[in-house]
């Protein structure tokens, strides 16, 4: 997508330097534009961790660039497979949540864990990690193709007025390769001259959506609102919201959605109000083997401080602020379930389908055991 006019996907290999990862560093938008260049599996687990780069899909690339880069500094003498285990599940408790984590660094672990030599293994990790970059590209284009068809029909219905569409977080191309996933049918339906409108959640306590999804949907030119997080419900009940559409960290093989915390209650307030809720993946962010996703996803807890202190610019410095007592308890849940039966549909790389296992398996029946 461009930024400024030029053209920025949110991760790549360094093109004169195949030993570094540049990605955009996520802490400091919307109010610096900066690359970060990580040379090592730490650097990328740091930025995992404390979320130089979020979202689903790019947490799964950058993890399998990390592989790559372990086994291209691989020289200690502990056996390959030892080490490159160790890295991968160090990398892997990194972020519980978003299962593609783990999808990617056992995608490219599969490739190279019984290759006896090291060009061999770089050769191979490279191409893993590039696979699954190109991967996640294309499934968010064919998200955008699917999705569109929803915009269409609204728009239609609406007689071309500007079709709504709430959404929460960011599922924007920052959290994925490119064009996002539930932002994909935005942008297309926006490139294809069709009238649209995004109310964007906050996203309290990190502000994706204040900091990360206005930012890029206003680069790309397509009209967008900040509203708090507790807003969205009033919006519905008074006819402001056409359609709501999230991303996905983890969804079960039958339709229950672990997504950014907030997400169940714009869930709830969509089926109050007879509003489509659709959820926006990649196969990539589909468990195959849980079927119970209160129980089963993990959910991540974090930092308290992350809730007590918010971050703002002022005099041209970015700057953390105190909001509460600094003896404040605090309980910081980063996602919620929102079970099946509150959704309308999946929109994945494979077409759209209702939130069951029937259904999920019927676009991939490649799963059915
Ligand atoms: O904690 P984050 O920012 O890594 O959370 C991920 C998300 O941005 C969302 O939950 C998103 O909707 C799913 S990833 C496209």
């Amino acid at each position: 997508m461009k930024v400024q006019g030029k053209q920025f996907e949110s991760i790549w290999l360094d093109e004169e330097d195949s030993g570094t990862v540049n990605i955009i560093d996520q802490r400091y938008l919307p109010f610096e534009f900066i690359v970060e260049k990580l040379t090592n599996i730490e650097e990328i687990t740091e930025a995992i961790k404390n979320m130089h780069l979020r979202g689903a899909p790019l947490i799964g690339a950058a993890a399998a660039l990390g592989i790559y880069l372990a086994v291209l500094k691989y020289n200690v003498s502990l056996p390959f497979d030892q080490y490159i285990v160790k890295i991968a599940d160090t990398l892997k408790a990194s972020r519980p949540t978003a299962v593609n984590l783990e999808f990617s660094v056992e995608y490219v672990l599969n490739k190279i864990i019984k290759v006896k030599d090291q060009n061999q293994r770089i050769i191979l990790a490279k191409k893993a990690a590039q696979d699954i970059i190109h991967t996640e590209r294309e499934n968010c284009k064919r998200i955008g193709i699917y999705g569109l068809s929803l915009i269409e029909k609204l728009s239609k219905e609406k007689a071309g007025k500007p079709v709504n569409i709430l959404t929460h977080c960011n599922a924007g191309w920052l959290a994925c390769i490119e064009y996002g996933t539930a932002t994909a049918p935005v942008y297309m339906a926006f490139d294809k001259g069709i009238k649209v409108h995004v109310w964007v959640d906050e996203t309290r306590p990190r502000n994706q959506g204040a900091r990360l999804t206005t930012w890029e949907l206003s680069q790309h030119g397509v009209p967008n609102t900040l509203i708090p997080d507790n807003t969205g419900g009033h919006l519905m009940q008074h006819g402001k919201v056409d359609l709501v559409v999230v991303g996905s960290d983890r969804t079960t093989l039958n339709g229950d959605v672990g997504n950014k915390i907030g997400t169940y209650l714009k869930a709830l307030a969509a089926k109050d109000n007879n509003i489509p809720f659709y959820v926006a993946l990649p196969s990539s962010s589909i468990d195959w083997n849980l079927e119970n996703g209160l129980q089963e996803i993990p959910i991540e807890e974090r930092d308290g401080d992350e809730v007590k202190y918010m971050e703002g610019k002022l005099n041209n410095a970015i700057f953390k602020f105190l909001i509460t007592d600094s003896e404040t308890k605090v309980a910081n849940y980063g996602f919620d379930v929102t079970p099946a039966r509150l959704i309308t549909g999946l929109i994945t790389e494979r077409g759209i389908c209702k939130a069951t296992k029937n259904d999920i398996l019927k676009l991939f029946p490649e799963k059915i055991n």
